[in-house]
């Protein structure tokens, strides 16, 4: 298991391109199973995560190859199985994603129960109660959920208790191929479902609403062959962002999507950054100063995303002043937390937000990595501390961030990688 070194103290400067979005690849791939025509999709970031999908398409029997170009092509016409094993689902939660588009398009799929993680105990009982409404016999045993319908699943009136990102999509692609009009209340607004929804149009379906919390989606007969690149990935341009401004720093990021990250870069212009930005670059520049502290509430799109809140506090920990972080969208995303405090980092946990009172700042410390935002955070952390910090468990940074290191090396950070 590697590790990385980070010699922290130097403002990050330069440019660098974004990669694409790791939550929107993975629906996508699992939309190639609705049709058995190829899909070709391009601009996959290189990511354990997206290796962890193509192995698990691999396991069912469809062969996905990797062109010239390192576009992917899938063609599911050759699948045998239709179950996704709990080996795989155990390293990716988002393998639930193989459920909709299984049942619908063959009748039957089995997927392990994705269990509790390092951010709580993330349920998939939204995913299960709506395919049930739209006509699926489901039961959960021997820790997998086993679903089979007879015919075509039914189109329905779905309200969704909670917005869930893959909980939206699941039933997206699931109502695709249903039998008449599903529609999705309280669906989940992220860019990412948009993109899925674009991608599942030019595949042939009929949707509407997508990037609004109702979308209609009429089922057709059948889904046909397209090629589709994946939107940029405004996770990790923010975590770019963020570990500019935490460093006092002036970057450039390239190939991404300002118009889907407002929230984050007002919450940045109120750290004291100057903000440019085009159609598809963002300039961050901190003319050299400590950013403000800030307080932000994380909560389902368009408001300020949870995938960026381990991010803002480790800026937070070194910005002048105290900033309060609320999490809003899972219970337990504060793991981070004690690691910073152990680098120096002033933080109180109360309840579901954290107090963070900025120090001058961190001290290097070995500290270990529990999920891939968290790592992310480390990692920032580690650029703003005086002397050396190395984060252990860096399996999850490989799952989420492409080249991380090699990335932050091209903006001047004293990065590398070593075997723990
Ligand atoms: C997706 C993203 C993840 C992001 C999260 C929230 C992917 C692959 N992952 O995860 O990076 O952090 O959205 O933006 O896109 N819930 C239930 N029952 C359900 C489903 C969800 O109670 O059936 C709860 C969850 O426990 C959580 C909240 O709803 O508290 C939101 O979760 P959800 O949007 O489903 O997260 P994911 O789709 O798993």
């Amino acid at each position: 298991m590697d590790k990385l070194i980070i010699k922290g103290g130097i403002s990050l400067k330069g440019e660098i391109r974004i990669a694409g979005a790791k939550n929107s690849a993975l629906p996508i791939l699992a939309a190639t199973l609705l049709t058995q025509e190829t899909i070709q999709i391009c601009n996959l970031p290189h990511l354990f995560d997206i290796t962890t999908m193509l192995e698990l398409l691999g396991c069912m029997g469809v062969q996905p190859i990797i062109d010239e170009k390192l576009n992917v092509e899938v063609d599911s016409s050759t699948i045998k199985h239709f179950s996704a094993p709990y080996e795989l689902v155990k390293t990716m939660r988002a393998s639930i994603l193989v459920l909709g588009p299984l049942l619908t398009r063959y009748g039957q799929a089995e997927v392990a129960l994705p269990g509790g993680c390092a951010i709580g105990s993330r349920p998939v009982n939204l995913h299960i109660s709506a395919l049930q409404a739209m006509g699926a016999d489901i039961v959960v045993e021997d820790g997998y959920i086993k679903a089979s319908v007879k015919g075509k699943l039914n189109g329905a009136h779905i309200f969704m208790d909670l917005v869930t990102v893959t909980g939206t999509e699941n039933v997206m692609m699931a109502a695709c191929l249903a039998e008449g009009q599903t529609v999705i209340e309280n669906a989940a607004r992220e860019p990412e479902v948009v993109d899925l929804a674009n991608c599942l149009v030019k595949m042939g379906a009929d949707i509407s609403g997508q990037g609004t919390d109702t979308i209609i989606i009429n089922g057709v007969k059948d889904l046909h062959g397209c090629s589709y690149s994946v939107m940029p990935d405004r996770i990790e341009t923010g975590t770019y962002l963020i570990a500019a401004a935490a460093t006092r720093g002036h970057i450039k990021l390239k190939d991404t999507r300002p118009d889907i990250l407002e929230s984050l870069l007002s919450k940045l212009e109120q750290v004291g950054a100057e903000i440019k930005l085009g159609d598809n670059w963002i300039e961050l520049n901190m003319h050299g100063k400590r950013p403000q502290a800030v307080s932000l509430r994380t909560a389902p799109y368009p408001a300020f995303p949870t995938d960026m809140q381990a991010q803002f506090t480790a800026l937070n920990s070194v910005a002048a002043g105290t900033g309060s972080i609320t999490e809003t969208v899972f219970e337990n995303r504060f793991m981070h937390v004690h690691e910073m405090n152990r680098m120096g980092a002033l933080i109180k946990v109360e309840g579901n937000t954290v107090i963070v009172q900025g120090v001058d700042a961190l001290k290097g410390a070995p500290v270990m990595a529990t999920d891939l935002r968290a790592s992310a955070s480390l990692i920032i952390a580690g650029l703003v501390s005086e002397n050396e910090t190395s984060v252990d468990r860096i399996y999850h940074i490989d799952r989420g961030y492409e080249c991380i290191e090699e990335k932050l090396q091209l903006l001047g950070a004293q990065i590398r990688r070593v075997p723990s």
